[in-house]
């Protein structure tokens, strides 16, 4: 089936402690943002999933604004069609407090919080609710191990890996090194590419071979 509609998710996710305070990670939403932009660009039809970041509005982009996984997770369900493609560019915090506090937490220092694993958003949605699904990977060792890794248990039709380091912020703009694994072709490095180059470079496969 032709993938006519894309579900780009994008940013970082908030976890609440308490109604203060959050647990969640660098992610700028740079990523997801230029994927939509590109996209909507080229006919999809678009639906930006973001957490809380400072994307701006795409005209012709239909945008939804979650803030915890579990919300983000209810959201691609909503949208998935069988002509759907889902693009998981968002930092899914991987914990959750098991318990959120309805008070702020006074005297917060010291304490412990206990922390349960949120589920994997990408692996639980199922071949049969969607077309495809891109997935991405932030490594900081044995990059292409692990990225196949998450290709194949996420059931993933093209996953986009880089490596985070000292020589290779991943978080925000900026040239910076990324490899596109697939399961059936070889391994494709872009060096030094800005996440619009990137964007267009994951549209481009998609039209051409994996969709
Ligand atoms: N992802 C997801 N749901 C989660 C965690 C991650 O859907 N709870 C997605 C991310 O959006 C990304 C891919 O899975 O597209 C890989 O995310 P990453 O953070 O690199 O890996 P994890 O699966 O969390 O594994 P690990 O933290 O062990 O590297």
């Amino acid at each position: 089936m032709k993938i006519r509609h894309l579900i780009i998710t994008a940013g970082p996710t908030y976890e609440p402690i308490d109604p203060i305070r959050v647990i969640t990670n660098r992610s700028t939403g740079l990523m997801g943002y230029e994927i939509a932009l590109e996209a909507v660009r080229r006919g999809y039809h678009v639906t930006l999933i973001k957490g809380p970041c400072g994307i701006k509005p795409i005209a012709g982009v239909e945008t939804i604004g979650v803030e915890s996984a579990a919300d983000m997770e209810k959201a691609i369900k909503k949208s998935a069609k069988k002509n759907s493609c889902l693009i998981m560019a968002a930092a899914v915090s991987d914990y959750k407090v098991k318990a959120k506090a309805r008070k702020k937490i006074k005297g917060f220092s010291g304490i412990t919080l206990h922390l349960v694993r949120n589920k994997d958003i990408l692996a639980s949605v199922k071949k049969a609710d969607i077309g495809k699904k891109i997935g991405f990977a932030l490594e900081t060792e044995n990059l292409i191990e692990n990225a196949r890794k998450k290709l194949i248990e996420k059931g993933l039709d093209l996953i986009v890996a880089n490596k985070s380091g000292k020589k290779n912020v991943p978080f925000g703009s900026g040239r910076k090194d990324f490899v596109f694994l697939e399961r059936s072709t070889a391994v494709r490095y872009y060096r030094k590419a800005t996440k619009k180059q990137v964007a267009s470079a994951l549209l481009d496969t998609l039209k051409n071979r994996v969709l």
